[in-house]
């Protein structure tokens, strides 16, 4: 006899339910033509979601879009500065529970891809990197170094550990089917030398010893050790070959857009090109598409590297930033993953032949044991347009810069330029109660600062980030200087080379002005300073803007004032070097010290309540109630007005903004042409706007009853235009080709209230601006109105019969409709 506490009872339990999971593993296998799941030959498509880009409340609808779109699978990657800001301090809750993320994805039936890093890129502050890092003496980042490899050895099986004992390896009948080590190092591997290629093989070696039973892949890294998969990032992967002809074709970064930095146009990406790349690679052998970004959302607080990254991280990607579709690009791609997918069991078992059929076009066919065909059409001409005869297998048209997937190698299913879903032209919406704000304010104190009193000294100019830990954005460097000549000295200029991002100067506690670089480099700040007899106090404010994310040895890029030099130059360029005085210094502004951006009382400090609050005032703090727009569109804040800084909700951050620095004037187009290898360059809106207007609120910061918005405003600005909006559908358009499907929804509840514009024939123009063609069906409009008017969302098959037109119809016929919701 013997008797058991429950606790025992508990692990045999437990015991018994890991021992049951290991049943349910999910084999992940793979050979060049496929993914091998569960014995299952698979072709995947992909999106990365950011967990800490949006909020938990969003994390499950983000999921499933991606599902509806037709994706197979969610990546990743993981955010070491996030989870350990301080050494061997973890912070794993809220927006940064990256395994109840993977539990979402997995809930949601979808597979998932883990990338470790744990250097990311991803225009991530610093790379993803812990600031401690760089300043434990002795280490060199990414690279062969004994303390680095410790920690990233430390911090990568603290990961692992997470996900295996939540069982998320699809090892363990979880569903994440790869893990990615480090990131694109080949890349910038050159600039580390030998050591570059052993720590490498280091990586694949620690990698492959967390045993973590599914296969482990590095990207852009054409020497990756086996059993490594070195995959490919760009935004095309049609000609990359993995470095083992056995292992599979897989594009892990397929740019879907692009960021965009403060000063910058919004870049685009066109459905047509962004389809074409994916249709391509396919066409090509791939076996793995992963968008990045699939939602892109939102560098809160301090996250966004750079310099300069902008706080929004739409990305153009197929859910925009507040997880909204973004049409026609989410159904555009839904449609070429349900084509590609028809091939899936043919591509990934069967002989490919490619046959060139002059002038930029390919027929490529895949052929099974058993003789089933699936072929891609492809016109890779710029601006030619292709027909084509196949014979018993159909005459096609391709428009250039194209691809055609035939099922059955007779049947076209999808081409990449003819977009068949619905675009939406998503508006801002004001709520009459919400507009106008009351406001507080108070400037920030400086009373120390201008008196050049810092909390510690040096006889030297420091590195910014070194000292700040990164903290704050915001460093004080302050010195006294004697004066006995005002002959010389009366009327001096002050001359701080700075390695930037932003230098505000004050001089015997008065401001001088402030500069940063439009180039996000160093820069030299010069200002007229009068200068009395006597001691003078020179307080510098260096403003980081995002710590740099990319490029060999970028840990090391200094930031802040960093050895200078500071000078003052007096009559006859008689100069006095300042650089070696004693400096003070003070970390962070004390408003956050203070923590005005919450909602705790603020001991000391006095919101002033008058009416005429300061405008175009540098380093003033605002506040104001407001109430949360009504309904469940999500919520921004327009900050049109204000100049440079940092804004909160509730406490939360909403990030950093800079509504005063206006886009090129220039360099805009209004419709992307999509023919042509895309560059970040080549499809840009926003010209001679604020760079980022519009900031998101998220729902989930907001009460019903009272909110409470706060602004830091470093450079000075004008609050009174500060707004809350919702953002929803506005006008919806489809332009759909005969025997295709008409497909439109509207958002949030609404319903499609007015047809402004039905035409089946050969309409012209775009959503927005649709012109009748030279013929058209009579009863063009009252088909549309009698399938669509007062309902949510609408659809049928575009054909001649639904017309009722005989005759005229050929290859170019399409039904274009423009309506309101
Ligand atoms: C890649 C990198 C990503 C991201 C992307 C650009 O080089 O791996 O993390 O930075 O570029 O958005």
């Amino acid at each position: 006899m013997f008797a058991m506490g429950s606790s025992s009872w508990i692990r045999i339990l437990f015991l018994s339910l890991t021992t049951l999971c290991s049943c349910f593993a999910t084999e992940v296998t793979y050979d060049a033509n496929a993914l091998i799941i569960n014995g299952e030959r698979r072709l995947i498509f992909s999106g990365a979601v950011h967990y800490p880009r949006s909020t938990v409340e969003m994390w499950p609808d983000i999921i499933q879009k991606a599902k509806d779109g037709g994706l197979d699978a969610i990546e990743s990657y993981i955010f070491w500065n996030r989870h350990e800001p301080v050494r061997r301090e973890y912070n794993f809750s809220g927006n940064l529970d990256f395994i109840h993320f993977f539990k979402l994805v997995q809930e949601a039936g979808l597979y998932a891809l883990l990338r470790i890093g744990p250097y990311v890129c991803a225009e991530w502050n610093y790379g993803g990197f812990p600031l401690w890092l760089h300043n434990m003496p002795g280490i060199e980042l990414r690279t062969d170094n004994s303390i680095y490899k410790n920690e990233m050895q430390i911090f990568t099986t603290k990961i692992v550990d997470m996900v295996k004992e939540a069982n998320l390896f699809a090892s363990q009948g979880g569903p994440i089917i790869l893990a990615q080590i480090e990131n694109e190092y080949g890349n910038i591997m050159q600039g580390y030398g030998d050591a570059g290629k052993s720590y490498i093989k280091w990586c694949a070696q620690m990698a492959v010893a967390q045993n973590i039973g599914v296969p482990w892949i590095m990207c852009q890294q054409p020497d990756a050790p086996q059993p490594m998969i070195n995959t490919c990032n760009g935004f095309y992967c049609d000609n990359f070959q993995p470095n083992n002809p056995k292992s599979p074709k897989m594009f892990t970064e397929n740019w879907i857009g692009w960021f965009q930095t403060w000063g910058e146009r919004v870049p685009h990406r066109s459905a047509e090109d962004s389809a074409f790349s994916v249709a391509h690679f396919f066409q090509n052998g791939g076996v793995l598409n992963n968008y990045y970004m699939y939602h892109g959302g939102t560098n809160f607080g301090r996250t966004a590297g750079g310099p300069y990254i902008t706080t929004s991280y739409n990305y153009d990607a197929p859910l925009d930033e507040y997880g909204n579709l973004n049409q026609p690009k989410w159904g555009h791609l839904k449609q070429l993953h349900a084509a590609i997918k028809l091939g899936e069991k043919i591509l990934t078992n069967s002989t490919r032949s490619d046959k060139d059929l002059g002038n930029a076009v390919t027929l490529t066919t895949y052929t099974s044991v058993g003789g089933s065909r699936f072929c891609f059409l492809s016109n890779t001409n710029n601006n030619t347009n292709a027909n084509v005869d196949l014979q018993q297998d159909g005459k096609y048209f391709i428009p250039a810069w194209s691809v055609t997937i035939l099922a059955g190698c007779n049947k076209e299913v999808f081409n990449t330029a003819k977009v068949n879903s619905q675009t939406s032209i998503m508006v801002k919406k004001s709520d009459d109660a919400t507009t106008k704000l009351t406001w507080v304010w108070t400037l920030e104190r400086k009373k120390d600062t201008l008196h050049g009193n810092g909390d510690f000294n040096a006889n030297q100019l420091l590195e910014q980030k070194e000292l700040t830990l990164d903290v704050s954005d915001y460093l004080w460097y302050m010195t006294n200087v004697d004066i006995n000549d005002t002959s010389i000295w009366s009327n001096a200029t002050l001359r701080v080379d700075t390695m930037g991002h932003t230098l505000h100067a004050y001089v015997n506690r008065r401001y001088v002005g402030y500069k940063f670089s439009q180039e996000r480099s160093n820069f030299t700040y010069e200002n007229q300073v009068p200068l009395k007899n006597g001691t003078n106090t020179i307080a510098l404010l260096s403003a980081t803007v995002g710590l740099a994310n990319y490029g060999a040895r970028f840990d090391k890029i200094k930031t802040g004032i960093a050895g200078g030099l500071v000078q003052l130059i007096g009559k006859n360029n008689v100069t006095m070097d300042l650089s070696t005085n004693l400096w003070s210094y003070k970390i962070g502004l004390n408003g956050e010290r203070k923590r005005l951006y919450d909602l705790q009382p603020h001991i000391g400090v006095s919101w002033h309540a008058n009416s005429s609050y300061p405008i175009s005032r540098p380093m003033t703090w605002y506040k104001a109630d407001f109430e949360a727009p009504y309904g469940k569109n999500p919520v921004v804040v327009d900050l049109q007005g204000l100049g440079k800084g940092h804004a909160w909700v509730n406490g939360h951050s909403i990030g950093r903004y800079w509504p005063s620095w206006i886009t090129a004037t220039n360099g805009c187009n209004d419709t992307c042409d999509y023919h042509g290898k895309y560059t970040a360059e080549n499809c840009n809106t926003n010209c001679g706007n604020p760079s980022q207007r519009w900031y998101h609120v998220p729902r989930s910061f907001l009460n019903n009853d009272k909110n409470t918005l706060v602004l830091f405003e470093e450079i000075g600005g004008n609050p009174q235009n500060v707004s809350f909006q919702t953002v929803t559908t506005g006008t919806i358009c489809a332009h759909v080709y005969e025997g295709a499907l008409l497909e439109l929804s509207c958002q949030g509840g609404q319903v499609i209230s007015q047809i402004q514009f039905a035409s089946f024939g050969n309409p012209q123009g775009k959503c927005g601006s649709f012109k009748l063609g030279s013929w058209e069906a009579t009863n063009s409009r009252s088909v549309v109105e009698t399938a669509c008017i007062g309902k949510p969302s609408c659809g049928f098959a575009v054909t001649k019969e639904a017309f009722g037109v005989t005759g005229i119809a050929n290859d170019l016929t399409r039904l274009a409709v423009q309506v309101t919701c």
